[in-house]
């Protein structure tokens, strides 16, 4: 089954009323295909990947995750929401629950985990991403890097087989940026499917299986890290990474 799609994406066309935000997308990821996607900010990166796990409804064409039909059914979007993880750029925790409350929250309260287990599973995913000893303290006494750990953690705790990342170290001053990363890095050599929007190239050169392009709500390219960054092919690739490398 190594070749087998996770995600199918066919046909994806999406309005914001008149306003034409994905034209036609078209994407197959294969399971623990590791996705950056980036392109100009409005293009609608964001827009297609919280589509996915059916965060915006589309009018056109058909997303398939893990078997699981992205539609308006409340059985099959709780399907996939068991199935599909996101972390956000701005982490999204409770600032009146401590971080490990945070985390079992959830388990607890939806799918009626023992509060020991998911305090257990909390404790371990806190651990992963190096965070232990701050499972007691609330949000805003941790740093953003930290929070952001946090966010991933929680996300780890339903054991996702598809993670999605909108621009997770986007918000966070460059310092932490790498603490961020590394956690990522190390996902993605577990052999969970991800697709990450992030202008990190860095991040993308390393672990990236494939980096696609969108631009005016198109994918516009999509090849290796090796071939995009060194043979970029369309005009307007070529001036975007001209705009982000030179920054
Ligand atoms: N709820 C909404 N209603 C109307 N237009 C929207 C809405 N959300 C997004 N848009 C528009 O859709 C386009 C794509 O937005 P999207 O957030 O997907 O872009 P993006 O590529 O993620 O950009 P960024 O890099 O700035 O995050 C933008 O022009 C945006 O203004
Ligand atoms: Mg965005």
């Amino acid at each position: 089954m190594e070749n087998e799609n996770i995600i199918e994406i066919k046909n994806l066309n999406k309005w914001y009323g008149d306003f034409h935000v994905l034209k036609d997308i078209n994407l197959n990821v294969k399971k623990g295909e590791i996705i950056v996607v980036c392109g100009p900010s409005g293009s609608g990166k964001s827009t297609m990947i919280r589509c996915i796990n059916y965060l915006e409804q589309f009018q056109e064409g058909s997303i398939t995750v893990d078997g699981i039909q992205v539609i308006d059914d409340i059985k099959q979007i709780r399907a996939l929401r068991e199935d599909v993880a996101m972390v956000f750029q701005h982490f999204n925790l409770f600032p009146h629950l401590s971080i490990k409350d945070n985390l079992t929250l959830a388990p607890i309260w939806v799918k009626k985990q023992p509060k020991k287990i998911a305090a257990a599973t909390a404790m371990k995913f806190l651990d992963r991403v190096g965070i232990a000893d701050q499972a007691d303290k609330y949000p805003n006494q941790l740093s953003g890097g930290q929070q952001q750990r946090v966010a991933i953690a929680r996300s780890l705790c339903k054991d996702p087989n598809v993670m999605l990342f909108d621009e997770p170290t986007s918000a966070l001053d460059p310092e932490m940026v790498s603490e961020v990363l590394d956690v990522m890095v190390e996902l993605a050599k577990e052999g969970r499917t991800m697709i990450c929007v992030t202008h990190e190239m860095g991040f993308a050169k390393k672990v990236a299986d494939r980096v696609i392009f969108m631009d005016a709500g198109q994918i516009v390219e999509e090849n290796t890290p090796d071939k995009f960054f060194e043979n970029p092919e369309s005009d307007r690739l070529k001036l975007f990474l001209d705009q982000i490398l030179s920054h």
